[in-house]
């Protein structure tokens, strides 16, 4: 299987992947859907919507600063840079994320397409104001105050800029991912229940347009059904054994 899998890779014309959270539970991210996931302990209607953060704003932002929290501790993982590497290869031509994390980016990804928005960029919900906080050097002072975080253009309230349920994905990210996949010859699946639409198109365009499918996961997905090659492994140890023989064929 994981030979069948190097071989599709080495031999691909245009190789992309489509990552969801469990790409990153062994970094120590937990995952939506699986044992201890995230939405076990808390109700996504709860935290993850619209209308939950016109309720109450100060419940969503914390649940936001504590993920922010637990994510900036978090290091990307050996399946993180493997896919990096596998760009700088020439093999992998792009990564299609679900996870709002920035562990492919801090693996060195270059061309990466953030499906689901990033946990680290914050946008206003009045004007067009927009801040990455790893960069513009405020995510500690983020995480300090308990406040509710202000527009520093208009004053009004800030918001992550992640997509909850309900809301429609960006635009130019998901044509991106649509283009990508009618153009791709292998899809690389790692870690995701591909249960969340639009995203989950992402591996089936593919497929529909004469591609191949190879999916890692550690439990059967929505994907496997439709999946050429299926390597029930978690993610780093898969993406190890895969570069290893990818290695050995080119
Ligand atoms: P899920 O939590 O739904 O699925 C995680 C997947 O990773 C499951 O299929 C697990 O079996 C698998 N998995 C767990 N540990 C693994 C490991 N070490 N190696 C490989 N696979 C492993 O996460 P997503 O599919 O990413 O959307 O969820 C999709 C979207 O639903 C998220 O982006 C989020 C959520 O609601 C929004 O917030 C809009
Ligand atoms: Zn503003």
């Amino acid at each position: 299987m994981i030979e069948e899998a190097a071989k599709l890779l080495a031999r691909s014309r245009f190789a992309i992947a489509f990552t969801g959270a469990g790409i990153s539970a062994e970094s120590g991210v937990p995952t939506f859907r699986g044992f201890n996931g995230l939405w076990k302990k808390h109700r996504p209607e709860e935290l993850a919507t619209p209308e939950a953060f016109r309720k109450d704003p100060y419940l969503v932002w914390e649940f936001y600063r504590w993920r922010m929290d637990l994510i900036r501790k978090a290091k990307p993982n050996r399946a993180h840079y493997a896919l990096a590497e596998l760009e700088s290869m020439g093999i992998l031509k792009a990564v299609i994320t679900q996870n709002v994390d920035d562990l492919h980016r801090e693996a060195g990804t270059g061309n990466l397409i953030e499906l689901h928005g990033n946990i680290f960029q914050v946008k206003c919900t009045s004007c067009g104001y927009g801040e990455y906080l790893k960069e513009s050097g405020r995510l500690e002072e983020f995480l300090a105050q308990s406040n509710l975080p202000q527009c520093p253009d208009c004053g009004s309230l800030l918001r992550p800029d992640v997509v909850w349920f309900g809301e429609p994905l960006p635009r130019s990210a998901l044509n991106e991912a649509f283009r990508l996949a009618e153009r791709a010859d292998v899809v690389l699946v790692i870690g995701t229940s591909g249960v969340v639409y639009p995203a989950a198109y992402i591996p089936q365009i593919v497929k529909e347009t004469g591609g191949r499918i190879i999916e890692i996961n550690t439990e059967e997905s929505g994907i496997t059904p439709i999946a050429d090659v299926f390597l029930r492994c978690p993610a780093g140890e898969a993406m190890e054994k895969l570069m290893t023989r990818i290695k050995g064929l080119i």
